[in-house]
């Protein structure tokens, strides 16, 4: 489902596809639209298709036919960036074709280089930051005019919460929503709060409304979106830091309120969220989760390292101990809880030691699943500042591949653990390896491949798992 080195909570099968709305009546123009990275950025995607759309244009897959060519792009890790760059240089060709062609950069990487970006790639006409998408239009329409159009203000208040996306390239089934945008934690590795700006909540009566209209048009599924979702307070709109006031706290909506407005929209809707923050989830979001059946028993808790000293570094805001303490109490209060993880090996000054208690700590949990990372610098960051990047690169590769291979052991285990039981799937599409097969996922964001029998994307079937790998379960349905 992903590389190692690259992405996060995301389906690497659809890094930089370019995604597809129906040919529109009255559209005049195409976009071809392609998009690398997080959840987020692909939920973006759908929102700039939404705002194109409204100004006369469809999608095309095929990039000859293209007036427009969008790249909505990552900066989390070098490797994201440079594997941007490379599309670039893919796109001079087609521009050589098309001398009209339009070629805009949007997304974090936008943000991070600026009008550098125009320098350094000649052909790139139109940069764009994650807040500024409503300026698409009058944008496109300097670039018609002949000049380089830029626009990468962050925002206090934007959340596109009253656009509806274009939901691109998905199954109909499962979709996200996107609940809060920016990040105000500062962790030292990390560009998001850069890129992305300051936190700030969407109002939850848009988000409620999106789930239930996602609903009606026959989704079950969604994924409330955010870089920290625990973290998530709605006061009226306007910037998380300047909630201030006692009364307005008072008022104000957290995560684990939105979370139960959401599941109440209707039981057959499943509800998952990304990404939760060891430092601020609470009890409370848990016995929310305990509560209702529909929302996923599944948590991304990424840890970073297993070494207080380095999580101190990495400015985490919280211990070794801290983030046992959120495990055991995710065990009591949700005890089939699955757990996810992300991982940095080789951050700045790491010795063998403290990568040991990476390693330990992972054992500790048992994770299901890791995202797993070579620590690689970014411009700006804490840790660019003030720390030296001095774990050797053959030195972060091999702790990697240490983390990688316990993972697999581990991710199997759980696998393993969960034959002979009987699990509740979300049907989502036909198995990539068989027609007679469909894939879905558990409440604990397992996939499961069974037998297709009568049954389609969309149902809830109880299958019998049968068998595993590290990376699959295996089984029967047992519906009537
Ligand atoms: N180097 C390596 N991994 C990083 N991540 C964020 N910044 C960096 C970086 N500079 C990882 C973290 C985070 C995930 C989204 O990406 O593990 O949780
Ligand atoms: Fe980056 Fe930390 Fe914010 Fe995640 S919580 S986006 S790692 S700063």
């Amino acid at each position: 489902m992903f590389e190692h080195d690259d992405f996060k909570v995301i389906d690497e099968t659809k890094q930089g596809q370019p995604t597809l709305i129906a040919p529109l009546e009255g559209a005049t123009k195409k976009l071809y639209l392609e998009s690398y990275g997080c959840q987020m950025n692909f939920s973006d995607s759908e929102i700039v298709a939404s705002i194109l759309k409204d100004n006369g244009y469809s999608t095309t897959k095929v990039i000859q036919e293209a007036d427009v060519i969008f790249v909505n792009t990552c900066a989390i890790r070098d490797n994201a960036e440079q594997r941007v760059r490379g599309r670039l240089k893919e796109y001079k060709a087609v521009k050589k074709q098309n001398p009209d062609l339009v070629v805009g950069v949007l997304g974090c990487m936008a943000e991070r280089l600026k009008s550098k970006l125009l320098e350094e790639e000649k052909l790139v006409d139109l940069v764009v930051g994650p807040d500024a998408y409503r300026d698409l239009p009058s944008l496109l329409e300097s670039v018609e005019n002949g000049q380089k159009a830029v626009n990468v203000l962050l925002s206090k208040e934007e959340t596109y919460a009253d656009i509806t996306p274009v939901r691109l390239g998905g199954n109909g089934i499962t979709a996200f929503i996107s609940i809060m945008r920016g990040c105000d934690n500062m962790c030292a590795f990390c560009v998001v709060p850069f890129t992305r700006g300051r936190e700030r909540s969407r109002d939850p009566e848009t988000i409620v409304k999106e789930a239930t209209e996602l609903f009606e048009q026959g989704y079950r599924e969604v994924t409330l979106l955010g870089q920290n979702v625990d973290s998530y307070l709605y006061a009226g709109g306007g910037l998380k830091k300047e909630i201030m006031t006692e009364e307005e706290k008072k008022g104000a909506v957290n995560f684990a309120q939105l979370l139960e407005k959401v599941a109440l929209v209707s039981p057959l809707l499943r509800v998952r969220f990304s990404t939760s923050h060891p430092k601020d989830m609470t009890d409370e979001v848990l016995h929310i989760m305990a509560k209702y059946d529909n929302i996923c028993k599944y948590i991304h808790l990424p840890v970073q390292s297993g070494n207080s000293r380095m999580l101190e570094r990495m400015n985490r805001g919280y211990s070794r101990e801290w983030y046992q303490d959120r495990i055991s109490a995710i065990r009591r209060i949700i005890p089939n809880c699955g757990i996810s993880t992300d991982i940095i090996a080789g951050f700045c000054s790491e010795t063998d030691e403290e990568h040991k208690d990476t390693l330990t700590l992972m054992e500790w949990v048992g994770y299901d699943f890791a995202y797993m990372f070579k620590y690689s610098e970014r411009p700006k960051t804490l840790a660019e500042r003030k720390f030296t990047d001095d774990v050797p690169e053959e030195v972060k590769s091999a702790r990697l591949a240490e983390i990688v291979q316990l993972q697999q052991g581990l991710s199997f285990e759980s696998n393993k653990k969960d034959v002979g039981k009987i699990f509740e799937v979300l049907v989502e599409n036909t198995s990539k390896r068989s027609k007679d097969q469909l894939s879905g996922r558990t409440s604990q964001n397992k996939v499961v491949v069974f037998p297709k029998k009568e049954f389609k994307a969309g149902d809830y079937v109880l299958v019998k798992i049968l068998d595993c790998t590290a990376a699959t379960l295996l089984g029967e349905a047992i519906n009537e």
